[in-house]
């Protein structure tokens, strides 16, 4: 049956790649994004513009404002509600903690309150590998606890799924959040490793690599993603989490190489200690994933660095 979807974040990396995902299946979807400028918001405006030729609007909007928020969820009435508006990353959580309490938290609390005041409409979420903190157990399961955070950014998404699983107690709204582990692709974010690495190779600049490469982790292709986002949105649970991740975690070192081997150039490499806030590995567990939605990812991180690298050639130059 044709779905009505409403994203949030869409002009953001997974937010686009789903948008046109949906739309091409047969869906019907409105995004909101508020533009801002975490990372430059040309490459945002340049995602909506493609999903705008695809017949996809993106409405600037901020998911604070709940009123106008409510608004257009009330007019469009969609089946669906995808949220995946927040502010991102890690680093920027211990300099700007105020920007993660007020797009992550009181944002979040509007998104919930939209689905709230809209009979019927399921919402699915975006939460993050970050949850699991300083959790060493691997690989991370979903059934682990995830009490003891890293960040702060790691605390507002853990704090998205408890407030989540409240208002599907409170007021029975479908909740399902979906723990995302360290996405890439084509039309990336380039506050992301894979992205400022590549540019920094081309110009012949250091890259930064932090506790001597000696990380891990489970890098996700962005296609495979939004298999599982899309499964999530058809599967329609109650209130559920998932992990999506690759199972498949790799060294950081494995980046720089697949790097340097499809951009034909070698990095200059720059050791820095360990940063506050990063965890040494992340590995998604995805058992679970795959028995309830059958997600398998099939991309390795060869093969999508490969692809990031042809569209960085000819997008970005
Ligand atoms: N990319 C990853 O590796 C990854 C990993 C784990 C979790 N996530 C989560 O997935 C979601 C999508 O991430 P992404 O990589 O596409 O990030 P992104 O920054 O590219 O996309 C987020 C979008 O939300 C928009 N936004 C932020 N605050 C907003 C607000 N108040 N109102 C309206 N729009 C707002 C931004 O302008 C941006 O376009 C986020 O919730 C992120 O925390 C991403």
């Amino acid at each position: 049956m044709n779905k009505r979807i409403f994203v949030t974040g869409a002009a953001g990396f997974i937010g686009f790649h789903l948008a046109s995902f949906l739309q091409a299946r047969g869906d019907t979807v409105l995004g909101i994004d508020n533009f801002n400028s975490y990372y430059n918001p040309e490459l945002k405006f340049t995602r909506a513009k493609k999903l705008k030729n695809h017949g996809i609007s993106i409405l600037e909007a901020d998911i604070c404002e709940g009123e106008k928020l409510r608004e257009i969820v009330e007019e469009f009435a969609p089946t669906h509600f995808v949220h995946l508006a927040a502010q991102a990353g890690v680093r920027y959580s211990l300099t700007h903690p105020g920007a993660y309490l007020k797009a992550n938290i009181d944002g979040f609390l509007q998104v919930l309150e939209a689905c709230r005041l809209s009979t019927g409409l399921k919402l699915i979420y975006a939460s993050s590998s970050s949850v699991y903190g300083l959790n060493t157990k691997a690989p991370f399961s979903i059934h682990d606890n995830t009490d003891r955070q890293a960040s702060l950014y790691g605390v507002t998404k853990k704090t998205n799924e408890l407030m989540a699983q409240t208002y599907h107690h409170l007021y029975g709204i479908p909740v399902t959040g979906l723990r995302f582990f360290t996405v890439y692709g084509p039309w990336g974010r380039p506050d992301m490793a894979y992205y400022s690495f590549t540019k920094a190779i081309l110009e012949g600049q250091p890259i930064e690599i932090y506790n001597d490469g000696k990380m891990m982790r489970d890098f996700t292709y962005i296609d495979d993603i939004v298999n599982g986002i899309a499964a999530a949105i058809d599967l329609g649970a109650k209130c559920e989490l998932f992990n999506l991740g690759n199972n498949q975690p790799m060294q950081l070192m494995d980046l720089v190489s697949y790097l340097e081997m499809y951009l034909k150039k070698k990095a200059i490499t720059k050791f820095l200690p360990m940063q506050a806030g990063d965890v040494l590995s992340t590995y998604a567990d995805i058992d679970y994933s795959f028995e309830k939605l059958n997600f398998k990812p099939t991309t390795s991180l060869k093969e999508g660095i490969g692809k990031f690298v042809d569209w960085y050639r000819s997008e970005i130059g």
